[in-house]
């Protein structure tokens, strides 16, 4: 065969195979037995290790994966991938139907679809060809799968016909569907080793996995529910789903345009008992507005969109027998009940046991062992108990009694005035305390060191490599090599990222400490307002409470922790290692007090910046964004196409009208 033969072949080959996997996997609707494809897929499998010239990621053949170990490289995505907000009832749905209509002033349809409960996936396709594959991460950057994301056959990795735009987007969901979860847990009891969860982190495990012809075995399947892009077909968010469903995209058929919130409510009724036969885990209902137009003149807050908001199910329950209750100590030092149950069905998995959160839900049970009780799935992933079967309670049953010493180092546990969990004390001792502190140390959002996880960690402590946060910076390669399923390559990868580590911005350092309360937003601002630790360490109560956003609870664990010599300490030698405890010049720069105390609302549309530069503009320049207009309004920046009924109320209110020229002269 010459060179020109074996391309025709190879490309006739493709285009079969190809279809036969969108019947296959998309529509369900096979054509040919799965031995002929496997002969066609052979076939193909020889042709291209013939010509190697003719080599095409995006060939059929690339769907069973490699084993070749790849490290995944982070991506930004060009659009955030935000989350939803959620509503629990039907009246919440009201209430954003009149947020909704209060900002575009005029009527709306609404599409209805399943919320599906999966790992979220950003599809990019130039020219009708999957290029690149990302997971949400921190909805900022995340890592590129693609190679994995290859191996999932309802995904096209060519698209069909020709009218699609040049580039794009395609979001959705990936998922493992529960038949093939439930064989593989099967699996894994035979073998005697620990049982998964749930399909969700599974699926989101199976997606990072190092392996993709592991990742090829695991049958994942994906649901597309949301295209972005600028030059889409349709200003219909369904219409363009339907597009997206002719170019090979799995899109659900449980999707409806509801015209008012009759239908959006009947559309809930309907799947919240259909659910239960699809193949896959859903959770909710989506509902969006349908045009893309309204979409835009209705935007985003910084979490989530407002032309969009999810119902959520009522979760499943389900009784169970309480078979005994264990505890386990955080990195705070809280200590958690937890129940063994015997193992139930719930919401398609197989649950063995339950969180109890702390003594007082014990108490209000009023829980013995041996007692019958209801268990239910809600959003966490760990189910809880939500209520206890009185009447099959035994005489001879007795009740659980809350553990006085910690199950780890047997100190006796206290009981802070005012809250509900016990502590236990010995922070610096109490093994789970202290590697806790060290997984919050170099997790993902905190330092992020590549390679030094929950595992590692425990193999470092337990030899006694690492004792504390600040032992991570003197590692030597040989005592990462020689670890139990480590090699000189992970160690190396280790101690990279130790050192790219100390580029990472202040904010993020200041998280890593693991303060109580000073999550991922708190240490932002404390590094937005107060620039330095030294500054922050030297804040009085008063300085910190004057800080939006921080209470007496926060500003009393900020003062509390830097008040104990040993975190004193830890600083200096951090500090000594090259960690950033300052924040960012770059930062800096812009920033002033010029809208201090004025409150800003925005609305229309601008010329030279967009809504979210000017929130920023604002947010940089000491002032506060807000949503809706008060009699604390400071100003209305207005654009083009404001809504009247804004107008009217700033006028009623005597709110001075600003424009963008008149904004930008005040930072002057
Ligand atoms: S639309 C800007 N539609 O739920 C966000 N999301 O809690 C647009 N999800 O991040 C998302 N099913 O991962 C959309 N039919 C659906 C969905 C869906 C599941 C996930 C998605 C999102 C999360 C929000």
């Amino acid at each position: 065969m010459n060179n020109e033969e074996a391309l025709n072949k190879i490309t006739k080959l493709r285009n079969e195979l190809a279809d036969h996997n969108y019947k296959y996997y998309v529509l369900a609707q096979p054509e040919i037995s799965d031995f002929d494809f496997d002969m066609k897929l052979k076939e193909l499998e020889k042709l291209e290790a013939e010509f190697p010239q003719f080599a095409d990621p995006n060939s059929p053949t690339q769907r069973v994966g490699s084993d070749i170990s790849k490290d995944f490289e982070q991506v930004e995505h060009k659009y955030s991938m935000l989350s939803l907000s959620n509503a629990y009832s039907e009246e919440e749905i009201k209430d954003f139907d009149t947020r909704v209509k209060k900002i575009i002033e005029t009527d709306c349809d609404y599409v209805c679809e399943l919320k599906f409960d999966g790992s979220s996936i950003s599809l990019t396709y130039e020219n009708g060809e999957l290029i690149r594959a990302v997971t949400r991460g921190d909805g900022v950057k995340g890592d590129d799968v693609t190679t994995n994301v290859r191996t999932i056959k309802s995904i096209p990795l060519k698209l069909r016909g020709n009218d699609y735009p040049a580039n794009f987007e395609i979001r959705g969901e990936i998922l493992m569907p529960f038949k093939v979860f439930d064989a593989l847990n099967a699996k894994l009891e035979k073998a005697g080793e620990q049982l998964l969860a749930n399909p969700r982190n599974t699926s989101a495990g199976t997606l990072k996995m190092k392996n993709s012809s592991v990742v090829a075995s695991r049958k994942l399947d994906a649901y597309l529910y949301y295209m972005l892009g600028n030059d889409l077909p349709m200003d219909g968010h369904f219409e363009n789903l339907q597009k997206a469903k002719e170019w090979g995209f799995k899109i659900s058929d449980a999707i409806e345009v509801c015209k008012n919130l009759n239908e959006v409510y009947t559309f809930i009724k309907k799947w919240d008992t259909e659910r239960h036969k699809l193949p896959v885990a859903t959770d909710g209902v989506v509902i969006k507005v349908n045009s893309k137009k309204l979409q835009d003149n209705l935007g985003f807050t910084a979490k989530s969109p407002r032309w969009a908001i999810a119902y959520k199910f009522k979760a499943e329950s389900v009784s169970t027998v309480l078979k005994s209750v264990s505890y386990q100590v955080g990195r705070t030092g809280a200590v958690t009940p937890v129940a063994n149950l015997e193992p139930v069905h719930i919401a398609g998995t197989m649950v063995k046991r339950a969180s109890l959160h702390n003594a007082d839900i014990i108490q209000n049970h009023d829980l013995h062992i041996g007692d019958t009780v209801f268990v239910e799935k809600g959003g966490e992933i760990i189910p809880k108990i939500t209520g206890v079967d009185v009447s099959k309670r035994h005489p001879m049953f007795s009740p659980v009694i809350f553990i006085e010493n910690c199950p780890e180092c047997k100190t006796p546990l206290i009981r802070k005035e005012g809250e509900s969990a016990h502590y236990c004390p010995n922070e610096d001792g109490c093994p789970p305390q202290i590697k806790g502190k060290m997984e919050h140390f170099v997790s993902r959002k905190g330092m992020d060191i590549d390679g030094l996880g929950q595992e590692t960690i425990e193999l470092l402590y337990n030899e006694g490599f690492v004792k504390g946060i600040t032992d991570f910076y003197q590692l030597k390669k040989g005592q990462l090599a020689n670890l139990d399923r480590m090699g000189e390559k992970s160690a190396l990868r280790i101690l990279e990222g130790l050192e790219t580590s100390k580029k990472v911005p202040f904010e993020r350092v200041l998280f890593s400490l693991g303060i109580r309360f000073v999550g991922e937003t708190i240490a932002k601002i404390l590094v937005k307002k107060l620039h330095t630790i030294e500054n922050i360490q030297a804040a009085t109560f008063e300085e910190l409470i004057d800080i939006d956003e921080i209470g007496d609870k926060i500003a009393e664990s900020v003062i509390a922790w830097f008040s104990i010599e040993k975190h004193l300490q830890i600083i200096e030698t951090l500090k000594q290692y090259g960690l950033q405890f300052k924040i960012n010049e770059n930062q800096l720069i812009g920033q002033t007090d010029k809208l201090k105390g004025l409150n800003i609302i925005i609305s229309g549309t601008f010329e030279q910046h967009s809504r979210d530069e000017l929130k920023k503009i604002i947010e940089k320049n000491g002032g506060k964004n807000v949503g809706s207009i008060s009699k604390k309004t400071s100003y209305l920046l207005a654009g083009k196409n404001i809504g009247p009924s804004k107008l009217e109320k700033a006028n009623k209110l005597k709110i001075p009208i600003i424009s963008e020229n008149d904004f930008l002269k005040m930072l002057k």
